[in-house]
């Protein structure tokens, strides 16, 4: 099975070939209209072959890709839905284009091109999506289109380190940062989802992460507290660690009972100085 794996992380490589093929296709398409690039048009069909090749391969690697077994969201499955209807189409469109049809419909294969184009955006946009969250594109837009995409409002900027929510404000980030590309709602490794309150506290596949009875036990803190070469360090393959000064904070938060929806001023246990500083540190409170 790891051999599988292995080629099916080539995906993320080969895609590019399909997509620039189908883009030069709608080009070569074009072109060949017009008279004076009417010799255009026997290129095209070459580049429909090579188009239908690699798009066969893409897919092919897509499915060994597949089945690691973290990519069955929804974004996931429209991604192999469109790949794979993209794929056949192209396949069908070459075949026709070498046959005897090809000549004689050859003003069809300009429509066909951007019926290609459209479906590598729609599978494009599905497959960004795995890799970035699908929220990545519209993190920066205006409320209303964030709204449409199911994201609350934006954080106000932190005043104090009294006002700030422990989890939203704090702790939350960092997993943003550092965990979603493996633990979001649509890439859910282990079946553990980092990006809200409720996921933290749901767990993964091996149970819950935190607890709150034992906090230095919570299997969270001993996977970022592990040496950085064991295995289940996390975050996995290499990622961008946490930082010292982050992995203390969220130290500091599971104690503190893992709260949400409430202000550091107001919890029980309060950060010591030491800690406190790190908190302003990392909320990007100068001074005081
Ligand atoms: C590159 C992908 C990747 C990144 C980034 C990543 N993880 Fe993971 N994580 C995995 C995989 C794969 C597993 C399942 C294998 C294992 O348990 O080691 C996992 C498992 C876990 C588990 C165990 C869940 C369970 O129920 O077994 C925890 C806890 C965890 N990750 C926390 C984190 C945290 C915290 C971060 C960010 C600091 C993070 N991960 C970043 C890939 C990743």
């Amino acid at each position: 099975m790891d051999f599988i794996y292995l080629l099916g992380r080539f995906h993320v490589v080969v895609l590019h070939i399909p997509l620039g093929v189908v883009v030069a296709l709608f080009i070569l398409e074009l072109l060949s209209r017009r008279e004076k690039y009417r010799h255009l048009a026997s290129a095209s069909t070459y580049l429909w072959v090579v188009g239908a090749v690699s798009a066969t391969v893409t897919v092919a690697l897509g499915y060994m890709h597949f089945a690691e077994g973290s990519f069955d969201s929804a974004s996931g499955i429209q991604h192999r839905t469109f790949g794979t209807v993209l794929a056949v189409a192209l396949v069908i469109a070459a075949a026709l284009r070498v046959s005897a049809y090809g000549q004689r419909y050859a003003s069809w294969f300009l429509p066909a091109s951007i019926l290609m184009v459209v479906l590598a955006t729609i599978t494009g946009h599905y497959g960004g999506n795995l890799t970035h969250g699908s929220t990545y594109l519209v993190e920066y837009s205006p409320q209303f289109v964030r709204s449409m995409a199911g994201l609350g409002p934006r954080r106000p900027p932190v005043e104090s380190l009294e006002s700030a929510d422990p989890f939203l404000d704090l702790v939350g980030p960092m997993f943003s940062q550092r965990c979603s590309r493996c633990h979001s709602d649509d890439t859910r490794e282990a079946d553990l989802n980092l990006m809200s309150h409720a996921g933290v506290m749901r767990g993964g596949e091996s149970g819950p992460v935190v607890s709150r009875a034992r906090p230095q036990a919570s299997e969270l803190l001993s996977r970022i507290t592990l040496p950085p070469d064991d295995e289940a360090f996390m975050p996995a393959e290499g990622n961008t660690p946490l930082t010292e000064a982050q992995v203390r904070i969220i130290e500091w938060w599971l104690m503190a009972g893992a709260p949400a929806d409430t202000t550091i001023g107001e919890l029980e246990s309060q950060p010591d100085a030491t800690t406190a500083t790190l908190i302003r540190a990392e909320l990007g409170l100068s001074g005081s």
